[in-house]
């Protein structure tokens, strides 16, 4: 059975765009809080991604506890824009701590999942133990693992994997430098999207999409604004044509590689975007927030 998060009036507190999964169970006080504010539990317990952008860090393998705990604090303490869904995917290591330290500020996530449920997997962080530790969404399928030899079966078993314990999960899509130059980079996007193939709509519109071309991570390079914008409306095609239509519209496809506060909000404010996954730039709240206050819509 998947475990549905619980939402207490704590989580609320001093959150002006509060992100409540679909399927949360909220508190009475949880509730009333939210009415208060005018906002309707139900209507809120749609994906704050359906309207809100998202920005998603991913740490890869940096920080410590100890220096995880230290950008928790500088998070908490920074004045944070509305508007905007913030989302940190530190190593494993570092997950419930951080659901902790950042509760009521940013979700956590984490940046793979195992394609196996709890067992004798050595070495393996199974769904169950990903919701234990207080995380909401999990990456799956990023460019640096299909490099490693992931290929789409594992990353839709973990996808399935995800969405079976509740967790929203981030499907990573993106060409090569080589696919690109071979004019082949919308049909590797399409293939990639084909492991959403056969879900419920109900299971479909928990999904996140990052387009990230694999030549634009971490290079400091990217493709031209009218590149991504084109891509991007491509996966958005590409999810509705294999899929409910309304399902597949509330899918948020997020961009990636080389984002920074510099040419966030040019990216962001491309008509498909819906946010923004984040790497380097995510290490540093300066310019994690620099990033998130570029989103169109971000007040403060
Ligand atoms: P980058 O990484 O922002 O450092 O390019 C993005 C990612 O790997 O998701």
């Amino acid at each position: 059975m998947a475990q549905r998060p619980l939402i207490t009036a704590r989580d609320l507190e001093g959150v002006e765009s509060p992100v409540i999964p679909r399927g949360a169970i909220l508190t009475p006080l949880a509730r009333d809080l939210l009415r208060k504010r005018g906002i309707e539990p139900e209507v809120c317990g749609r994906p704050a991604a359906a309207s809100d952008p998202l920005v998603v860090g991913n740490w890869k393998s940096h920080k410590t506890l100890p220096e995880a705990r230290a950008f928790a604090e500088e998070l908490r303490a920074a004045a944070r824009p509305g508007g905007v869904a913030l989302v940190i995917c530190p190593p494993h290591t570092a997950l419930a701590t951080l659901a902790d330290a950042l509760r009521g500020v940013a979700e956590v996530g984490s940046q793979d999942i195992s394609a196996h449920g709890e067992g004798a997997h050595t070495g393996e962080v199974a769904a169950r133990h990903l919701v234990d530790a207080g995380c909401r969404f999990a990456i799956v399928g990023h460019s640096e693992r299909r490099h490693a030899g992931e290929t789409d079966a594992l990353v839709g078993r973990k996808l399935r994997r995800a969405l079976a314990a509740g967790l929203r999960p981030i499907l990573c899509v993106g060409e090569t430098a080589e696919e690109r130059r071979a004019g082949r980079a919308e049909s590797v996007v399409s293939r990639q999207l084909e492991v959403l193939g056969g879900l419920e709509p109900a299971r479909l519109e928990q999904v996140l999409v990052a387009y990230e071309p694999r030549w634009a991570i971490g290079s400091g390079q990217t493709p031209t604004p009218d590149e991504v914008e084109s891509m991007l409306a491509h996966a958005s095609a590409a999810l509705a044509r294999g899929a409910d239509p309304a399902a597949a519209q509330r899918v948020p496809v997020l961009y990636g590689g080389s984002v920074k506060p510099s040419n966030a909000a040019e990216l962001l404010g491309l008509p498909s975007c819906g946010g923004a996954l984040v790497g380097g730039a995510a290490l540093k709240v300066a310019s994690f927030l620099g990033i998130a206050r570029a989103a169109p819509g971000a007040s403060g």
